[in-house]
């Protein structure tokens, strides 16, 4: 027998079999309901994610004998001659392969005679972006008077091409690409029915790589089930596509948030032994970091996703400034891989330059300066503000060896970093850091001292003069809930808290700051040498930490 590919053995026989796309299925079965069908409807999308598949239950549901809730039955002629691809009034172009004005001509001019069967003729136009110009011109004539018995479902992965004036005669939906948890769902549901061994992770990699479409993944299920002789193991799965699993990926993040080299290190040796494409790797990290600087700034954008939970664990253990670093050292790493001398040093001193580059790490490091032998600076450069304070406890002379950190810029409210570090889970900066809210629920949080937070409550002692909205009050909420993954009550105690908030912190942090920015300012010996042989004088209110 005939082995059939999984992806066509899979196609959906009716709307509800279709994974994903409900905001096109609905507005189809609403139509259905309501007997308000357009004449012409067009479908786009990137490949296999169900444009085809759409538009031909569409057709069989506009002729089925016997709609069931608005589906096809999948038990009348109709359906049948349709599932078997022999039911006359459906008429299937591809336009990749008929490009020509003729064919469209000849296609055309048969829309006039009734349907030999069903109550509509269907003509679908799959990849109508490849129509010649006169042939859009043929179609054109017919979309603007068609027939009454006449239906035209036209897919494309390219609209851009389709000329205005057909689009404008068309319903256009816009079919969305497969998140990776659906295609993961829908392999799972596939093996289960075919009695096929797999493990989950291994379903994981392979939605990912399926990139947003069905057909790809189920493409690769296919591949993968050759290569595990009919077992879908993640080993298999990432021997064949060079990729590592999310867990290695995983554990180097979290080794890289304790800033635990030896792990780190302990874990790449690990990966390198599966043979993998580090450029991969390094990708997936770069996917990971993404994902988690949306957490932090929206806790639900990535509900959805299978590996929320890790994706959150992590967000949790690293600062938004740090991730939006380490994204940036990723991303230039990119580079640099293919020059080193392997790509797994490439990819070592990747890891290792966010280690390094960590803001953390250079407050408490001592990334000091060499011994004040700086060149006297321009007096102009003084005046404007060119020393650089890191942090209130470190000489503000230090100069950072990186740049892009803007969490000291910021003139809004941000929580206090804690040193990372020493922090515990309990450390309420480190949660508001962490639930990455803005605005007045970052204001509120700030102005709260923690009481207590177990899995059911979280206690905040609030300053009873803030003043409090009930909006921020239930933003802090639903974003507590999602930090914790679980429902939870939020109590305020109206008290003068006995340790000092976030607020308070951060407004000493500032005065200490801008102490210590000033005295750097006295004590430095390029300025003093200025103010002896210029006479020199620091602009008084000029000094800001930067
Ligand atoms: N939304 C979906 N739900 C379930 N299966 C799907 C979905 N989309 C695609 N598939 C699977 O992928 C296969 C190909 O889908 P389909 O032909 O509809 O894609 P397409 O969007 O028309 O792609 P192309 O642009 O390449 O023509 C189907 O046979 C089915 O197995
Ligand atoms: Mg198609
Ligand atoms: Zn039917």
């Amino acid at each position: 027998m005939n082995y059939q590919v999984l992806a066509r053995k899979w196609r959906p026989h009716n709307f509800t079999e279709v994974v994903g796309q409900e905001h096109v299925v609905k507005s189809l079965m609403n139509a259905l309901q309501h007997d308000r069908l357009h004449h012409a409807y067009l479908f786009t999308g990137t490949r296999g994610v169900g444009k085809t598949t759409i538009a031909r239950i569409l057709a069989k549901a506009i002729n089925c004998e016997n709609l069931q809730d608005f589906n096809p039955c999948g038990e009348c002629s109709v359906c049948h001659a349709l599932d078997e691809g022999r039911f006359l009034d459906l008429i299937e172009v591809d336009a990749a392969s008929r490009t020509k004005v003729e064919d469209t001509r000849d296609l055309l001019d048969n829309a006039q005679y009734a349907p030999n069967h069903g109550k509509y003729k269907v003509y679908l136009i799959d990849e109508v972006h490849m129509l010649s110009g006169h042939s859009f011109n043929a179609l054109l004539k017919t979309l603007e008077e068609p027939p009454a018995h006449v239906k035209f479902l036209l897919a494309t992965t390219d609209p851009h091409k389709i000329p205005v004036t057909v689009l404008s005669r068309c319903l256009q939906f816009n079919l969305k690409r497969l998140l990776p948890a659906q295609i993961a769902t829908q392999m799972a549901f596939i093996l289960q029915h075919e009695q096929l061994e797999f493990e989950e992770p291994a379903l994981k990699l392979l939605a990912r790589a399926a990139d947003g479409s069905m057909r790809d993944g189920l493409s690769l299920l296919d591949q993968a089930i050759v290569f595990g002789n009919g077992k879908v193991t993640s080993d298999a799965v990432s021997n064949m596509l060079g990729t590592v699993a999310q867990q290695p990926v995983e554990d180097i993040l979290t080794a890289l948030a304790a800033g635990d080299a030896s792990t780190m290190l302990d874990k790449i040796n690990e990966i390198a032994n599966l043979t993998p494409d580090f450029a991969d790797v390094l990708q997936q990290m770069l996917q990971v970091f993404h994902r988690i600087a949306l957490v932090q700034q929206i806790p639900s954008a990535i509900a959805q996703d299978f590996d929320a939970e890790m994706i959150a664990t992590l967000a949790a253990k690293l600062l938004p400034e740090d991730v939006q670093l380490y994204y940036q050292i990723g991303l230039l790493g990119q580079k640099d891989l293919a020059l080193a001398p392997d790509p797994r040093i490439g990819f070592e001193m990747v890891m290792l330059r966010m280690l390094t580059f960590r803001p953390a790490a250079n407050r408490s490091n001592s990334i000091k300066p060499a011994p004040s032998q700086h060149a006297i600076p321009q007096a102009h450069a003084i005046q404007q503000k060119s020393v650089q304070p890191i942090a209130a406890s470190e000489p503000v002379a230090a100069v950072s060896p990186i740049v892009p950190v803007a969490h000291h810029q910021s003139p809004d409210i941000r929580p206090v970093q804690t040193d990372r570090l020493q922090s515990t889970s309990n450390d309420w900066a480190s949660i508001i850091a962490a639930m990455g809210i803005t605005a007045r629920t970052l204001e509120l949080a700030n102005n709260c001292a923690l009481e207590s937070i177990d899995d059911n409550t979280c206690t905040l002692i609030l300053d009873p003069a803030y003043m409090r909205t009930t909006r921020s009050e239930e933003a802090l909420k639903r974003a507590l809930e999602a930090y914790q993954g679980k429902p939870l009550k939020l109590i305020f105690k109206a008290n003068k808290p006995t340790v000092d908030t976030p607020a308070v912190q951060l407004v000493k942090q500032r005065e200490d700051r801008q102490q210590a920015a000033v005295d750097a300012i006295a004590s430095d010996e390029n300025i003093q040498t200025l103010k002896e042989h210029f006479d020199a004088r620091v602009m008084p209110g000029s000094i800001e930490p930067v």
